[in-house]
């Protein structure tokens, strides 16, 4: 039996699920009760759910479907809403979410297309990284001798920067990010920042504020500052808006210049 516990402590999860994208009517919300067990964090909580998939009322159902990959909170490959705040199922606590036994609720982010369960199709946000060129051009064919050397100073400006990991949250909590409007978001926004700060990157600065100075760009920012308020990595988000925003101004009112 899935419930069979050793402590006498269970943890109670209650999931929504829906079985496809084609199936709005299987939406549906499934309670389980998983033996506790120490350090427990979300993702192991689902790990029992998937190995003995019986629900409180001791139907059996199919396994829930979730992603997860790195389990230490580097992939964003785990984020889902728990408790109505988005986050990564790898590092999302049992003892500090339910420290008395309170059941814990899981979704599926909702700006994205949902795939099953758990599940979203993030494809927009790398479509967006690959509309600003978030990479440094680098041509494997020919000799291209040394490239810039980049300061301690501009290392340490961009470390943080560089710690995304396209985990979706900061779009999840943005007003302006959604289906009816082509705003990048966030993340793609603090790229731009990352590669045009590095100096290779710089070489590509202008194509990418081009980018983000047309439909879906930097100008779509309401700046109401949620992002900033959710990203488990601590970006300086709203930094690097401003920095982006300046930037993209400066190539309004100078690019002229320098065709
Ligand atoms: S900026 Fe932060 S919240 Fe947004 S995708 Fe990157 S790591 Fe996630
Ligand atoms: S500042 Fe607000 S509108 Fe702008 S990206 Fe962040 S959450 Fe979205
Ligand atoms: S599994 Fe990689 S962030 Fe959770």
């Amino acid at each position: 039996m899935a419930t069979k516990e050793t402590s006498g402590r269970v943890v109670h999860l209650k999931v929504k699920r829906q079985d496809s994208p084609e199936k709005p009517d299987t939406a549906r919300w499934e309670e389980f009760k998983v033996p506790y067990l120490p350090q427990m964090n979300v993702n192991s909580a689902l790990q029992q759910v998937q190995r003995y998939p019986k629900t409180t009322e001791g139907k059996e159902v199919a396994p829930v479907v979730w992603e997860a990959a790195c389990l230490e909170e580097v992939c964003g490959s785990c984020t889902m809403i728990i408790n109505g705040r988005v986050r990564q199922a790898c590092s999302a606590l049992v003892d500090q979410l339910a420290p008395n036994g309170e059941t814990i609720t899981i979704e599926p982010m909702s700006k994205f297309p949902l795939v099953r369960d758990l599940v979203v199709d993030r494809s927009r946000m790398f479509a967006d990284l690959k509309k600003v060129k978030a990479w440094i051009f680098l041509d494997g064919t020919h000799e291209l001798g040394p490239g810039p050397r980049e300061s301690p100073e501009q290392q340490e400006e961009r470390y943080p920067l560089s710690r995304c990991m396209t985990c979706g949250c900061c779009v999840e909590s943005c007003p302006q990010f959604n289906d009816a409007s082509p705003f990048m978001g966030p993340a793609v926004m603090n790229q731009v920042r990352l590669f045009n700060l590095h100096p290779s990157g710089a070489m590509h600065k202008n194509e990418r504020l081009d980018a983000v100075m047309g439909p879906g760009g930097i100008s779509d920012c309401g700046k109401a500052q949620n992002c900033v308020e959710v990203c488990p990595k601590e970006i300086p988000l709203v930094d690097s808006l401003a920095v982006v925003a300046r930037d993209t101004t400066k190539r309004m009112l100078f690019g002229w210049l320098l065709k």
